[in-house]
């Protein structure tokens, strides 16, 4: 089976073709970076406008490397939440006048679950049940995965996403967006040692998370107690390098320790990790050094498919296209999980 997956629920537009659910021919992304770095975040309205302008070329570029026609397609599978709204309907547009002109099933696929199973395209299916990490810009999220589509969560961040969190300190030390491989570039150079950020465990025992704090705590350390933002500029004896390494390594600790908890906590051996801070040196290291000596499996997919694409959407769309699902041409949107 041969599916179509296209993702356009944030800044990236992409689209991707994926054989039998666990082999990409071809995975096409469009990053809008450039166009939103100077707005210091996404501008859902300029995020909008790029995806219309790109996604025709970015589908036609996902069949073309894959050296295959609409008609040697099988389905299509798109997301369809949780996500900007104007920026999901581009892509579920896109979807359905692929579907309708090719007479394909469509489905819709949840993001963060694609998230989840992005590992699927390097290492095959993980066997379940197993706890699963998503860390992006927009979640971070523990869920216990009994198996495709049953996902039960254990725990949510209750402010920002760790993403969000690596954007903001990015943008208190003046570095740009987004924040997250900046921090992680300028953190190998620092001492993670050298500001000790409070850890915000909450209540030790929830599998919950809280990221805002840590961010203000970036900002008050950059710039002073009263600092109201970048405006306020760096307090001179400030080292860059070494406060992107005590932030992150403050994040890490948090994020490896409340995983491994979750995993003891269930009692499930394997550990599989998603979303774009996965792509983060130190949490790579640190899980691996961790999960190594907890004897848990960890299941840690390569960097381009930690951050957004279309391969992973069109792997959790294949198991219900191959069931026979089809969402049909009144598939919707909808900004949040549900
Ligand atoms: O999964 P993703 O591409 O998009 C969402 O679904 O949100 O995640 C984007 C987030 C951004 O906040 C970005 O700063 C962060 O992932 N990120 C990183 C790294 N690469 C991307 N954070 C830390 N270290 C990185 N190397
Ligand atoms: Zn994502």
């Amino acid at each position: 089976m041969r599916v179509l997956g296209i993702d356009t629920s944030c800044d990236e537009t992409a689209a991707a073709v994926v054989l039998d659910g666990r082999t990409a021919q071809s995975n096409v992304v469009a990053s809008q970076v450039e166009l939103h770095a100077r707005f210091g975040g996404v501008v859902p309205e300029i995020a909008c406008r790029a995806h219309t302008e790109n996604i025709t070329r970015v589908i036609e570029r996902a069949l073309s490397d894959a050296g295959v026609a609409l008609s040697g397609l099988d389905g299509v599978a798109v997301t369809n939440r949780p996500g900007l709204i104007g920026a999901l309907l581009v892509g579920v547009n896109a979807a359905k006048a692929v579907a309708l002109a090719a007479d394909l099933p469509l489905v819709g696929v949840n993001h963060v679950e694609a998230h989840v199973f992005a590992s699927v395209l390097e290492s095959g299916e993980p066997e379940a049940p197993f706890v699963a990490l998503v860390v992006s810009g927009g979640h971070t999220t523990l869920f216990l995965v009994h198996g495709p589509g049953r996902l039960e969560e254990l725990g949510r961040t209750v402010d920002d996403a760790a993403g969000e969190a690596f954007d903001k300190a990015s943008a208190a030390l003046g570095l740009g967006y987004p924040g997250g491989p900046v921090i992680d570039r300028m953190a190998a150079d620092g001492d993670p040692r050298a500001v000790a950020f409070r850890r915000p465990w909450l209540d030790p025992a929830s599998l919950d998370f809280s990221f805002s704090g840590l961010k203000t705590a970036v900002l008050y350390h950059a710039r002073g107690q009263d600092a109201r933002g970048r405006a306020s500029g760096l307090r001179p004896e400030v080292d860059v390098r070494d406060v992107a390494a005590s932030f992150q390594e403050a994040v890490v600790d948090v994020l490896v320790r409340k995983t491994l908890l979750a995993a003891e906590r269930t009692g499930v051996r394997r550990v599989v990790l998603g979303g774009g801070v996965a792509a983060n040196s130190r949490l790579r290291a640190r899980f691996v050094e961790a999960a190594g000596a907890a004897g848990v499996g960890l299941v840690l997919p390569p960097r381009a498919l930690c951050t957004d694409n279309a391969a992973m959407v069109a792997v959790v769309g294949s198991r219900r296209l191959a069931a026979g699902e089809d969402d049909g041409l009144g598939l919707d949107a909808y900004s949040r999980m549900a």
